[in-house]
């Protein structure tokens, strides 16, 4: 396992490989890992001839202080989890500085409006932030191919448009969603549920595979009432939206045509802890 903290290391050992066609795949990350994101790794390490994972915690896509600073940081135990599958994945873990450069604050980007929905409309600033990172570690890295989770889907389209509009050249790859045996999707922040609350969150899933059936036969605003009833029965939940959009879009949908995708979005609170989820409705 080679581990660099600074993007001249890096590049300089990258550098030779890239020049030898080496196929590059790339996973960002922002650390405390989990079996989520070791499923993009294996993915990536399957699929290239050298893998780099990124653990960085992107102050810029913060929009809250206390959940930047309670962020958990565990560089150790993350490459410990890596060295369970390989020694041969690069890390690159730098320091807020080395990324920034002294200059901590976003790009702005525009995303044809899939920035003004959902996590876009209920945390502010996020998706530039994410733009900036995202952008700034391809320059780096320099990637054939990059690494991203369905359970954050949105941002999976965000990267796929920011790749797109700047003509970056890099493949993108959506992952599927890695769950719990409980159905719930593996987050960083489960580590911080009380295993009560852990054992409940389970519901959300439930609640979203049940809203796909009733998706097959019902209306749509039958299908969000499902959701959003199901969850005032389970006041230790408060639901922050449930959304039913279109994939490619990621507008509201009123009508279904049969020639769409379409998922449901969930960001719900639990024991004050921000958890977010979606499903496959066709
Ligand atoms: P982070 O939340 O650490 O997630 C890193 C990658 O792992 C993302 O692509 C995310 O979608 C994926 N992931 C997380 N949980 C998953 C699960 N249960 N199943 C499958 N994939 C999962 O997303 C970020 O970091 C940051 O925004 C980042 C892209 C690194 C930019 O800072």
């Amino acid at each position: 396992m080679l581990i660099f903290n600074k993007k001249s290391d890096l590049s300089a050992f990258l550098s030779p490989l890239i020049n030898q066609n080496k196929s590059i795949g790339f996973v960002p990350t922002m650390g405390a890992l989990h079996e989520g994101h070791l499923s993009l790794l294996k993915k990536s390490l399957a699929e290239n001839d050298i893998t780099v994972m990124s653990i960085f915690v992107n102050p810029t896509q913060f929009n809250n202080a206390e959940d930047l600073e309670k962020y958990p940081r565990t560089l150790e135990k993350d490459v410990e989890k890596m060295s369970t599958i390989s020694n041969k994945i690069i890390v690159y873990a730098p320091a807020v500085l080395d990324i920034y450069e002294g200059n901590t604050v976003s790009q702005s980007f525009e995303y044809d409006g899939l920035e003004h929905q959902m996590e876009g409309q209920h945390r502010p600033g996020h998706f530039d932030g994410v733009g900036t990172i995202v952008k700034r570690l391809f320059e780096i890295i320099q990637p054939n191919n990059a690494y991203f989770g369905e359970k954050d889907f949105q941002q999976l389209q965000i990267v796929k448009k920011l790749v797109s509009k700047h003509k970056l050249p890099v493949h993108i790859i959506g992952c599927p969603i890695f769950r719990e045996k409980s159905g719930l999707a593996m987050s960083s922040r489960n580590e911080r549920l009380s295993p009560e609350a852990r054992k409940k969150a389970a519901l959300i899933f439930e609640i979203l595979t049940e809203a796909k059936e009733i998706f097959q036969e019902k209306s749509i605003a039958e299908t969000i009432h499902f959701v959003e009833e199901s969850f005032e029965k389970h006041p230790e939940f408060e639901l922050e939206y449930f959304e039913i959009a279109d994939e490619a879009t990621l507008l509201p949908i009123s009508e279904k045509e049969s020639d769409k995708k379409y998922r449901g979005f969930i960001a719900i609170f639990i024991e004050n802890i921000r958890l977010i989820d979606n499903i496959s409705l066709n």
